[in-house]
């Protein structure tokens, strides 16, 4: 795993959006795996300030969304649809029908897992994979005790998770308790992975990713196996741990 470390949030994004920016401009019919959450919305700031400045275009780029809420409406402000299309989509030049995110409404949750596995070996590899950190180690959100051979799939949150992301609800309670997320399997087959690591909560599980066994019980863990993974980690990790630069 290569580790780079920013001095600020505002840096991480930076770096991860110039990379990004990048890889789209040499290879324009990409397929990007993307993250929802707070870590991701600086890159996102300024990849669409480099689709302004530079004209990066996104009309040939294919992406898929790790993860969606089961029970949420589309437009619900809390959905992941709702999320991608404040921060990115609505702002870039991506073609609707290349934009895949699960479906938390389908009548046949189940099939709807199993046509975006198939929407994903269809159209994929995913060339580049953003990935954010769960406090508890999740990716996507395949909770501790997920198995590696994963594909896409139905999960209940842990209350661990639903905690963490109640800050986005009203309250604890109107977090949905289940999600349909892409796997370990799933997530693993991407030809490289952007893992970005942001702010003091995660430092516990940043040291636990760089010291700890590669466990199920700890999903992230899986990252080591993986080939191309760029760890993208800033300051504030660091000073709550014990890691040093
Ligand atoms: C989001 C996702 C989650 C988040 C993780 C960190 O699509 O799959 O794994 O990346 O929960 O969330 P934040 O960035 O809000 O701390």
């Amino acid at each position: 795993m290569d580790i780079i470390h920013t001095p600020s949030y505002e840096a991480l994004s930076q770096e991860a959006a110039s990379y990004i920016a990048k890889q789209v401009r040499t290879n324009p019919d990409i397929v990007l795996g993307l993250a929802t959450g707070s870590t991701p919305t600086g890159m996102y700031k300024h990849l669409l300030e480099d689709h302004i400045i530079h004209k990066t275009s996104y009309e040939n780029v294919t992406t898929f969304n790790l993860d969606e809420y089961i029970g949420l409406k589309k437009t619900d402000p809390n959905s992941y649809y709702t999320f991608m299309r404040k921060h990115l989509f609505q702002h870039i030049n991506i073609k609707k029908d290349k934009i895949y995110i699960p479906d938390g409404l389908a009548g046949n949750l189940a099939t709807e897992c199993e046509n975006y596995e198939e929407n994903l070996k269809k159209n994929g590899p995913v060339d580049i994979q953003v990935l954010g950190l769960g406090e508890n180690g999740h990716i996507g959100f395949n909770e501790p005790g997920t198995s590696f051979h994963s594909r896409t799939h139905i999960v209940e949150l842990t209350e661990s998770t639903r905690t963490a992301n109640a800050r986005f609800f009203p309250g604890f309670d109107d977090v949905p308790t289940h999600a349909i997320t892409m796997g370990i399997a799933s997530i693993m087959s991407a030809k490289e992975i952007i893992l970005l690591v942001a702010g003091k909560n995660k430092a516990k599980a940043f040291e636990q990713l760089l010291y700890g066994e590669v466990s199920e019980s700890f999903p992230a863990s899986v990252l080591k196996k993986h080939p191309c993974v760029k760890i993208i980690a800033d300051t504030s990790v660091l000073e709550e741990s014990s890691i040093i630069a």
